[in-house]
């Protein structure tokens, strides 16, 4: 059965913002070689759009993470399903995701990267939940404060499904 979606930001809007945030982000690293690492599978539609505006060098991993979900009290470890191919030791990374909601998946895995030595690491979003903040997570670019509906679109899934609309929208359930 489909569910009724409304637009909560129009396709215009969306790559309107991802390249402001390119903006930004070339003129931070200006200089310097970025490491973009996306978050699978929701980041993925924002991290090539982001990065086709980027007018700074840069490459590209991925990795896969399980999140235990909201019903879980436990700020308990995300589990990796795919690791990333390159090491992050001694880059200037950028973690780019779709939506940090609870913040737990985030700090985990930006505590884990720290551990492997990165040079700098940063969080680009390009949603955020921040009433539905439990861990706490430090976001150095958010393209679009949502409220704590269920949103989908552009990388985000209900049910596996509506990763592929251009826009952002809400399930009306
Ligand atoms: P966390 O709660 O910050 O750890 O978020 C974990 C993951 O839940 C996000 O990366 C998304 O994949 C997913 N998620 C959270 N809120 C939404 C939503 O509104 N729509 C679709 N996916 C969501
Ligand atoms: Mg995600």
């Amino acid at each position: 059965m489909a569910e009724k979606i409304s637009v909560l930001f129009s396709e215009e809007e969306v790559a309107k913002r991802i390249a402001e945030l390119a903006a930004a982000i070339s003129a931070e690293y200006e200089g310097k070689y970025l490491h973009l690492v996306c978050v699978l599978k929701g980041g993925v539609f924002f991290m090539t759009e982001l990065s086709k505006h980027l007018t700074i060098p840069c490459s590209l991993d991925f990795m896969s993470v399980s999140s235990y979900g909201n019903a879980m009290k436990s700020s308990g470890q995300i589990e990796i399903l795919k690791d990333l191919d390159e090491p992050v030791e001694g880059r200037d990374v950028l973690v780019v995701e779709d939506i940090i909601d609870s913040g737990r998946t985030l700090s985990y895995l930006l505590e884990m990267l720290k551990g492997r030595g990165a040079k700098s690491l940063k969080l680009c979003t390009l949603l955020d939940k921040p009433e539905c903040r439990i861990a706490e997570v430090h976001v150095d670019y958010t393209g679009f404060r949502v409220p704590d509906k269920f949103v989908v679109g552009y990388g985000l899934d209900y049910q596996q499904k509506y990763r592929n609309l251009p826009f952002i929208g809400v399930v009306e359930l």
